[in-house]
């Protein structure tokens, strides 16, 4: 799909790292955008910065997402581009005994719910809508009626301690993407979705210099985190490269996540 001010996109966690970065990223080709997330303060920021729109958008919230969508396409016109990466995380273990008094507990099926609305269903909540908006569309004339691309994490393959939630989530897009392709393939819509590996967002900004250097010293090479831009310019290739489709692509500079 070729890129300019005749597209638009929806971007849900726009406001903040890897969403953010793709979000100016289309948005310098001239791609209209518009900025689903829950962070109004940053989102409006970012989308006033990029002559876009920001929607507050919960992904886990079906009227939320529907008055978005709907606010967005009166704003920048139907979406031809959906990426998705509005996801968070927790870290607990299945089931854990207590240093302290030998006492016995598990992860808490809320606490696990919770991560699966927001990154699996979440996702494919937005999936379906921008679909089925995305028919009322026209092909371009280089035959892409829309593209979409998910965010999963390589967590999804090798998820560490603390990560079943996570990693279920994660590997939840990655085996949704073949199926969702095929389901969009009769209507010339693609599907593909990004594994990141560890990547320099707010997500991380967090945490100490000793634990981001750790971090750091474990990719294999380059021995660094991934930059959002990197992930960004992969978003962009699977949207512009007709032939990409039904793929889950890993980017992180080779690493195998250890189980801590
Ligand atoms: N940073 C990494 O190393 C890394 C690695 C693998 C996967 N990921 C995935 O990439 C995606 C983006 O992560 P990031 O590092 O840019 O994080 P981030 O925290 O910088 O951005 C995520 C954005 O999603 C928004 N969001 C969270 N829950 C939402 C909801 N229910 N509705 C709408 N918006 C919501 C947040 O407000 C935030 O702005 C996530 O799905 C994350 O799991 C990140």
């Amino acid at each position: 799909m070729k890129l300019d001010n005749t597209v638009s996109a929806v971007i849900t966690g726009g406001a903040s790292g890897l969403g953010e970065a793709t979000a100016r990223a289309l948005a310098a080709k001239g791609v209209k955008v518009a900025l689903f997330d829950l962070n109004e303060t940053k989102g409006e920021t970012v989308a006033h910065e990029l002559g876009g729109v920001f929607c507050k958008v919960n992904v886990t919230d079906e009227a939320s997402v529907d008055a978005g969508f709907e606010r967005a396409r009166a704003a920048i016109g139907q979406e031809r581009i959906l990426v998705n990466c509005a996801g968070t995380g927790n870290a607990i273990k299945t089931a854990s005994r207590s240093k302290e008094d030998g006492s016995i507990k598990h992860f808490p099926l809320d606490a696990f719910n919770a991560i699966i609305q927001i990154n699996l269903v979440g996702t494919f909540r937005c999936i379906a809508k921008s679909a089925a908006g995305m028919l009322s569309l026209d092909p371009t004339a280089d035959g892409d009626r829309g593209v979409i691309i998910n965010t999963a994490s390589v967590a999804a393959e090798d998820g560490q301690i603390g990560q079943a939630a996570y990693s279920a989530s994660k590997g939840g897009v990655v085996g949704m993407t073949l199926p969702i392709a095929r389901d969009l393939m009769g209507e010339a819509i693609r599907v593909n979705t990004i594994l990141p590996g560890i990547f320099n967002t707010p997500l991380l900004a967090a945490a100490p210099q000793n634990v981001k250097e750790a971090l750091s010293a474990s990719v294999p090479f380059p021995k660094r985190l991934g930059n959002p831009p990197e992930y960004a310019s992969l978003a962009l290739t699977m949207i512009e490269n007709g032939y990409f489709n039904g793929e889950d692509v890993r980017l992180d500079g080779g690493i195998r996540m250890a189980p801590r």
